[in-house]
């Protein structure tokens, strides 16, 4: 395979990670390379070896080590033996852009339900450069094509919300346009789509031109297998309620589909007149909402990398932490933040935060709309949201439950309800070497009623005066005592989503000679309750924006 070009035009443009090629003087260059380091993880679809990341970013292996242990300390990656995994906390980042845009929040509700309605995948997208990039999927793919994933970016002239976009390109973003074509003609930067078979030539850049005249004269546009044979879709902009904005499309929302089941003409005449009426909705929906109130800011952030240096000495770089923690002072109610509001937030010192914006500004992170606030930009989302976006329960809990199993030395299961509420079906597990009579595996089924996980994720949903299940609720456990099996003691405890709802449990199972009931109280029950919390805490960073399966 061709080498990845490298050029600092766009994504695949991991910047340069020794941070002093084209760099201002005051960009702090190990959070150059941090964001390098977790780029190329994400390019890598969330996993790579050490020495693949030091051949990736061309940094020497001990740099490598420090970054990764800092990025470790904070959550944000999971070192496994020579593997480095992102892991789901850092979806925090991407999450910082997109609630601050707040268009997910506002908007992905009726793109769901128009999804519902024609049977067929529904996105949202946003312009990021000369490309755009996706901010929600509502997702009815078929086998037959390609799905993306929120965070996912396209080049623009391959796609239907491009040309919509493209009509409000300046000239400096029409110049930026032809630049990456000529440096990358077979998109090969764009990891997301199959490279171009040809290059990219004249006929085809008039072509886009074209195309952006009629999306200006008609309000829609069509992608009539641009990407890949079959994948077709239309589009129409969504546009922003503030006529000052120097740009009015707020996103573009695009029905796509495959031909089997609809040409491109076909999507023009059926589909688009729904979806002009969704995106009227959507646009009603965004004059009428006034902006939230400032959400809340992030605390305490430079006191916890102080003391993380502490701890872990000259492994821990604080100057990535400090940079890192700058992205989450954006949210909800704060999307364009002073200097001083940022230094605010983090509890950094001016000068530290001033020197992390000007690097992210320096890698396209940040924009200044005026010349005293801060924003993100769409890029956050290249920082792990496409790999992390598709994480299910089971993955999220896999590296938890492992953890718990080395600290109690006892087998460990998350299991959710099956519909009929029967039966238990095991979703994850990390066994003990020793032998068990009840051998169970993922995908093991048993009888709700008889044991500890069930009866934790009953008394959540049946309100019946079945025998234990009232206090199983109160007392936040359920522990099973020789019922299933004689000589089994179970213990389990609940995981509970964003709102509150018991989704899984998680147990441990063990020879009821190993500990004694209290013991099991006293010693296991903390263990496990607190490893259930961080599943949740993950699963609530995950689940924000993301729709994140439970088995
Ligand atoms: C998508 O949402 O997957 C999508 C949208 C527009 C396109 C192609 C794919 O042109």
């Amino acid at each position: 395979m061709p080498a990845k070009p490298r050029n600092d035009h766009h994504e695949g443009a991991v910047p340069p990670a020794d941070g002093n090629t084209g760099a201002p003087a005051e960009a702090v260059t190990p959070l150059i390379r941090g964001i390098a380091v977790l780029r190329e993880l994400t390019e890598a679809d969330g996993t790579l070896s050490l020495s693949a990341l030091e051949r990736a970013t061309g940094l020497a292996r001990s740099t490598v080590d420090r970054i990764t242990a800092t990025l470790a300390r904070m959550d944000y990656v999971r070192v496994d033996g020579r593997d480095v995994h992102l892991t789901p906390r850092l979806m925090e980042l991407g999450n910082a852009y997109l609630s601050a845009l707040r268009l997910p929040a506002l908007l992905s509700a009726r793109a769901d339900a128009l999804a519902d309605e024609l049977d067929e995948s529904v996105s949202l997208a946003v312009a990021d450069r000369d490309g755009i990039r996706f901010i929600h999927q509502a997702t009815r793919r078929r086998a037959m094509s390609l799905s993306f994933r929120i965070g996912d970016l396209l080049p623009a002239e391959r796609t239907a919300p491009g040309p919509l976009f493209a009509t409000e390109w300046t000239d400096t973003d029409w110049r930026h346009w032809r630049d990456r074509r000529a440096s990358d003609p077979r998109d090969l930067s764009f990891t997301a789509v199959p490279p171009r078979r040809y290059g990219a030539d004249e006929r085809a850049a008039e072509a886009f031109v074209a195309r952006t005249e009629e999306a200006a004269a008609n309000g829609w546009a069509l992608d009539d297998q641009l990407i890949e044979p079959g994948l077709v879709a239309v589009s129409v902009p969504v546009r922003s309620p503030h006529p000052g904005d120097r740009r009015s499309i707020a996103c573009v929302a695009s029905v796509v589909s495959h031909t089997s089941r609809h040409t491109a003409r076909d999507l023009r005449t059926t589909l688009l007149p729904r979806l002009r009426s969704a995106v009227a909705e959507m646009e009603r929906e965004l004059h009428r909402t006034p902006p939230p109130e400032p959400g809340p800011s992030p605390s305490n952030l430079a006191l916890w990398t102080g003391a993380s240096k502490q701890r872990l000495g000259r492994d821990f770089i604080e100057s990535l932490a400090r940079g890192l923690t700058v992205l989450t002072a954006f949210g909800e109610g704060r999307p364009e933040l002073t200097l001083t509001e940022v230094a605010q937030a983090t509890g950094l010192a001016r000068a530290t935060a001033r020197r992390a914006l000007i690097t992210y500004e320096h890698l396209d992170l940040v924009t200044t709309p005026s010349p005293r606030t801060f924003t993100l930009t769409p890029r956050v989302l290249s920082l792990g949201f496409p790999p992390l976006s598709r994480t299910s329960l089971p993955e999220i809990a896999q590296p938890h439950l492992s953890d718990l199993t080395s600290r109690i030395h006892e087998s460990t299961s998350l299991a959710v309800l099956s519909d009929s509420g029967e039966e238990i079906q095991c979703t994850a597990r990390v066994a003990t070497g020793r032998v068990m009579s009840v051998n169970i595996t993922v995908g093991t089924r048993l009888p709700a009623h008889a044991t500890a996980l069930g009866r934790v994720l009953l008394a959540d949903t049946r309100d019946d005066a079945r025998p234990g299940l009232a206090s199983i609720r109160s007392q936040g456990y359920a522990l099973v005592d020789e019922e299933l099996e004689e000589g089994l003691r179970s213990l389990a405890v609940p995981v509970r989503d964003r709102s509150g709802k018991v989704v899984a449990a998680l147990n441990t199972a063990m020879h009821a000679s190993r500990h004694t009931l209290r013991e099991c109280v006293t010693d296991l029950l903390p263990e496990l309750t607190a490893t259930a919390t961080r599943i949740e805490s993950d699963l609530r960073t995950a689940g924000r924006f993301t729709h994140v399966p439970l088995t």
